[in-house]
């Protein structure tokens, strides 16, 4: 690959006017411009980046961290923190934790050794080991989603026990008063959120919740769909508040493979409104959380972060859930049975 000395020996140029040029750093006249232009061109030279970082003594880049590349709340969120960096100048590395602490350790690795100018992390759970790898990080970050103790970073991120409140507050007010539910993996605060939301709902309405009626999943549709085999025998619920939309789809298939009418029979809501829901039958309700708005609020943190001009002060940004209205969900059939 031609090398900026190569450019510099075509266009019969110094090497620092070439650097000159490329870097914009100082005005050259336009015979010179175009010489190095003549020689880039013919040579295909490309800038080397690692060269550009250690001049400016910047990467313009963005590591995002997230859980689960493949789950459409992720890419949904990645595509907002991407179009605010776009716009300001910077790519994004994605790296995909699969799930996995360890992996979610060695890609923070390999992005504070690419020397990215600021990180965004949704982190795979709260393990000590995994917290530890994260409070020692000195680069820009904002952690999204997922509150992490101990780890000094601004916050972006819904609120997930209100999120869930309204869920079964829903549910309840169709007349509800047997609802399970699927809830995200226990190692994560997002989960112990939600579950409490779920909890505070029902204790307020004065309903019970009956043993078996809360299942640990894992936000995937897979394990709605077999948390939902477990529930839904002779003895099932009317409702079921699946702690992500994911979860949820798999309810409404494990549903449908049991002749179970939705929202006929059974009410299943969800969480998250990922771009699927409409287009789901019958079309998912679901909690709303703005996610591609939420990637762009936590990617304006971090590129003030990095630029210095944000608060001293760490900020955290919560923002309100809303119910998205669709046809999973309808009154109980209890109201209609004798
Ligand atoms: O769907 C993935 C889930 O993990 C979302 O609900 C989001 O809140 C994240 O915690």
């Amino acid at each position: 690959m031609a090398t900026i000395k190569d450019v510099a020996a075509l266009a019969g140029i110094s090497y620092t006017t070439v650097s000159h040029v490329l870097n914009k750093t100082r005005p050259v006249s336009e015979p010179v411009r175009l010489k190095v232009e003549a020689a880039i061109a013919e040579l295909d030279y490309v800038p080397s980046a690692v060269a550009r970082s250690l001049k400016a003594r910047s990467t313009a880049t963005i590591g995002l961290l997230v859980p689960n590349s493949v789950n459409p709340y992720f890419a949904e969120l990645a595509r907002g923190i991407e179009d605010a960096c776009e716009r300001n100048g910077y790519c994004v590395i994605l790296c995909n934790s699969d799930d996995n602490p360890q992996k979610q350790r060695s890609y923070l690795r390999v992005l504070l050794e690419k020397r990215v100018d600021g990180l965004v992390v949704a982190s795979v759970g709260e393990e000590r080991d995994l917290l530890d790898s994260l409070a020692s990080v000195r680069t820009p970050m904002v952690i999204v989603d997922r509150a992490l103790d101990g780890v000094d970073a601004d916050l972006v991120r819904v609120d997930h026990e209100q999120g869930a409140y309204l869920a079964t507050r829903h549910l309840l007010d169709l007349g509800h008063v047997d609802i399970a539910c699927i809830n995200g993996p226990a190692n994560t605060s997002v989960a112990k959120l939600r579950l409490a939301g779920f909890r505070r709902a029902l204790r307020e309405a004065g309903v019970g919740l009956r043993d078996g009626r809360v299942l640990d999943g894992d936000f995937t549709s897979l394990g709605g769909y077999e948390a939902a085999a477990q529930l839904l025998g002779r003895d099932r619920p009317t409702a079921i508040f699946a702690a992500n939309d994911l979860m949820g789809i798999g309810v409404l298939r494990a549903a449908a493979e049991r002749s179970i009418s939705v929202p006929g029979e059974l009410s299943v809501i969800g969480f998250d409104d990922i771009q699927m829901c409409p287009y789901v039958y019958p079309a998912l309700t679901t909690v709303g959380q703005s996610i591609r708005e939420l990637g762009e609020m936590a990617a304006a943190l971090l590129l003030r972060r990095i630029v210095g001009s944000g608060s001293a002060a760490l900020e955290q940004r919560i923002i309100a859930p809303k119910i998205v209205l669709r046809e999973s969900t309808g009154p109980s059939p209890d109201l209609f049975s004798g």
